[in-house]
């Protein structure tokens, strides 16, 4: 591909390929710091040396390196699918059952759901993925399959499937997304069995995916929510617009104020280690490092990512 010119510096696909080359060297030393997610009993047993990382440039252009093709749990970050299926169906409907501010507790807070009458915060915190994975198994017959269907479409990749071992360990050990849809089914703010909810919500967190799938599935987010090599459109651009937004204030949790201050892009994480980012008009990037820090997203990811923005002096700002 041509060389292309971003904020005054000019790229070519070599000097892609050796920043990333430069950013898996610097974060090196950070892999053994982080903490995996063993509040999910399988995850507990996911080698914390793994890095990888993808760049999606919306011409369709590739740069990878690392552990880019190794699978892992995508966790929270399938919440952005979901959310966007949700939203694409209930249109703005569905802020009536979610809201959209930040939380400022962890992902997995029940205290403040019930100052707020069992309507959460964000789509992004446990509560509010649950509540949009209520949204969907209200409107399929097999709610699940459908959003499997519809992640390896997003992904280009038919073998995408899911992690029998990681959802059986979040099914048996998830007490707490339990009480949270319990609560909320109190409030009459889930309508589907509790079951069938939590059945959908931790299959989809139970997928897996690699650094290369999870940049061509935000694709679309990057191009106002059409994916700009099948041409398909899954949100408006508005609804894109308002997705974007959600990431940057919400997708990183009580660490969203740190994550758009060092990186500079909206972006999705989740306790598999994964985050997923886009720049508008540009690109989709994703970063693979199991070990978390104490918000539950990955340290070298959140690193790496910053150091990608720093090095290519390209972020949303
Ligand atoms: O429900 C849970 O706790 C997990 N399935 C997802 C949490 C998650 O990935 C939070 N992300 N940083």
């Amino acid at each position: 591909m041509p060389d292309m010119t971003i904020a005054n510096k000019t790229f070519s696909n070599n000097s892609w390929q050796s920043i990333l080359e430069e950013i898996k060297e610097e974060v090196a030393p950070l892999l053994s710091q982080g903490q995996v997610a063993a509040y999910i009993p399988e995850l507990g047993r996911v080698d914390k040396n793994k890095f990888g990382m993808a760049v999606r440039l919306i011409n369709g252009d590739l740069f990878e390196i690392g552990d880019s093709k190794t699978n892992f749990s995508v966790q929270s970050i399938s919440k952005v699918f979901t959310l966007t299926k949700a939203f694409s169906i209930l249109k703005d409907e569905l802020w009536k059952r979610v809201g959209k501010e930040p939380s400022g507790n962890p992902f997995n807070s029940l205290i403040q759901l019930e100052r707020e009458n069992g309507k959460p915060r964000n789509p992004f915190i446990n509560a509010g993925a649950i509540v949009v994975a209520d949204c969907i198994a209200n409107n399929y017959d097999d709610p699940l399959n459908y959003m499997i269907r519809f992640i390896r479409e997003l992904a280009d990749n038919k073998n995408l499937k899911l992690n029998v071992n990681v959802f059986q360990s979040e099914k048996k050990t998830g007490h707490r997304n339990a009480a949270l849809a319990h609560f909320m089914k109190s409030y009459g703010n889930i309508q589907s069995e509790v079951g069938d909810v939590l059945d959908l919500y931790f299959g989809h967190c139970s997928l897996e995916l690699n650094c290369v799938d999870l940049s061509n599935a935000f694709l679309y987010l990057a191009n106002h929510g059409t994916h700009p090599i099948s041409g398909k459109t899954y949100l408006s651009a508005s609804q894109a617009k308002r997705l974007n937004a959600l990431l940057l204030t919400c997708g990183t949790y009580d660490a969203a104020g740190d994550f758009a201050f060092k990186v500079g892009m909206p972006g999705k994480s989740g306790v598999g280690g994964g985050i997923a980012a886009i720049i508008p008009g540009l690109l989709s990037i994703s970063v693979w490092s199991p070990g978390l820090d104490k918000h539950g997203n990955s340290l070298a990811g959140v690193k790496a990512l910053e150091l990608f923005t720093t090095k290519t002096g390209i972020s949303i700002f």
